[in-house]
């Protein structure tokens, strides 16, 4: 551990001892001449991506040494904090995810309904378009809406679901308060110069944050994106962005071995090479589990590609699936053990929890309870994951586990940046390219095309035998 580490908070350990041969066999387990072959292809992708990071190409990866990005976030958030009861983001994919998994991460899971638990505004993510959803929501907000601030986080502007939302918002608030009030109630996070929303925001005068330049929706967490909902609630980003800082350091390393992203990269690209094509992230801990979401979404995103970088049809892709621990294992786990073994899991796994309860006595009448009297709550979580890892090793399933001293803002930043860089390793091992999202498209500009946009009337015209239903098929 380096002396940074013990400053800022603990270091988030990567296990992989659980999917070698000599724990679960040859036919499923990694033989250590499978293992050396790995990190010799590997190894020379580390260098190269370092290359390309020297040269500008991978800006995400720079985010956790922008100082002035999170000075920025932190003078709006002080300017702002006092008058907001309310934050409310507008966003979806990469402009929603991150700020959710930082909120259930390092907020407490009664951070909006209990004010003593809160260091800022409740915090309200609208990632759909769900009418009852936003109607419900507003219907509570009521007359708090005039100390609430709307986040509105769009790079492109053009997001079908986020324009929507704002357009509503934008006519609620001018109905109230009027145009004047636009500026003191909606922060526009997007682009610093293209783009609708920029338009939008330069016309109406609205405070804005930048979206970095070449840095994609689900890479931008460590941006603005995430960082202003983050500090307005009361997140050390500080914390934050010296864990990715610390992370970029290990997953720099040229050393194959020593080097996380790229062990965990090789392990995953050689999974998936061998019929284990569903990637499952499983965290014990309530907190973690909207990281799993925002990885479901890095993973899809990035790795899911029609073509490798000569454009030959390869269609790749390992299919993320998120499982929270110990829910899931009441609906899942008999598949993960008896349906097919084409799945690796990863757990994360939490050492210290900030808070535990004691199990109390059991009652007379069920003395069979007994075992459980007297137990810290964390060793039921801890054990069951444990428990859960052996039925699976028992099965020949491989398993990998991120170990969370304890879930803080500095493993958090760790675990993002960590992820960030092994999907760019995974992404040069798949030989694609992971920060285009191409097969988005189709649908957003099929949903421009319902909603009668005229630019798309020939798409219209072309979707119109799927919109009308075909009778003979209705039972
Ligand atoms: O990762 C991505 O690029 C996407 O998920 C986008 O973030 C998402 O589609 C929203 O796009 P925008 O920020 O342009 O509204």
């Amino acid at each position: 551990m380096n002396e940074s580490e013990i400053v800022n908070g603990s270091a988030i350990k990567f296990y992989y001892k659980n999917v070698f041969a000599n724990v679960i066999g040859n036919e499923h387990g990694i033989t250590p001449e499978q293992f050396k072959a790995l990190a010799e292809k590997t190894s020379p992708l580390i260098s190269k991506l370092n290359e390309e990071r020297k040269s500008g190409k991978t800006p995400y990866r720079d985010l956790p040494f922008n100082a002035e990005i999170s000075q920025k976030v932190k003078n709006l958030a002080a300017q702002l904090g006092d008058r907001c009861e309310n934050l409310v983001v507008l966003g979806i994919g990469g402009s929603a995810l991150g700020n959710i998994a930082l909120q259930t991460a390092l907020n407490p899971y009664m951070y909006n309904v209990d004010h003593k638990q809160r260091r800022g505004p409740r915090l309200f993510v609208f990632d759909n378009v769900d009418p009852p959803q936003l109607v419900s929501f507003l219907d509570w907000l009521g007359d708090s809406l005039e100390k609430t601030i709307f986040n509105v986080i769009s790079k492109s502007g053009r997001t079908s679901e986020t324009a929507a939302q704002f357009m509503i918002i934008r006519q609620i608030l001018l109905d109230k308060f009027g145009p004047e009030s636009l500026r003191e109630r909606i922060v526009a996070t997007t682009d610093a110069n293209h783009g609708t929303l920029r338009k939008i925001a330069d016309e109406l005068n609205l405070r804005c944050l930048e979206v970095p330049d070449g840095v994609g929706g689900r890479f931008s967490v460590l941006s603005a994106v995430g960082l202003f909902s983050a500090a307005m609630c009361g997140v050390d980003i500080e914390s934050l962005l010296a864990g990715a800082r610390d992370m970029d350091t290990r997953v720099s390393c040229k050393d194959f071995y020593k080097n996380p992203a790229a062990v965990n990269a090789a392990i995953n690209y050689y999974y998936y090479n061998s019929g284990k094509t569903i990637s499952v992230m499983m965290p014990y801990s309530y907190a973690l589990k909207d990281l799993a979401d925002w990885y479901r979404q890095l993973w899809a995103e990035s790795l899911g590609k029609a073509e490798d970088l000569e454009g030959n049809e390869v269609y790749v892709g390992p299919t993320p699936v998120k499982a929270l621990g110990t829910t899931d294992q009441h609906s899942q786990v008999q598949l993960y053990r008896e349906g097919p073994n084409d799945k690796l899991f990863t757990f994360l796994q939490v050492k210290n929890f900030d808070k535990d309860l004691k199990i109390g006595p059991a009652p007379d009448c069920a003395p069979e309870l007994d075992f459980l009297a007297g137990k810290d709550l964390s060793m039921l979580l801890n054990s069951e994951k444990i428990a859960t890892e052996y039925a699976l090793l028992e099965s020949k399933r491989p398993c990998l586990t991120v170990l969370f001293d304890k879930v803080d803002a500095y493993g958090v930043g760790q675990f993002i940046y960590l992820y960030e860089v092994t999907t760019s390793i995974a992404g040069a091992l798949f030989n694609i390219n992971p920060y285009d999202q191409l097969a988005v498209e189709l649908g957003k500009e099929a949903t421009f095309a319902l909603m009668e946009n005229p630019d798309y009337e020939d798409l219209a015209r072309q979707i119109k035998t799927l919109s009308e239903v075909d009778e003979n098929y209705l039972i």
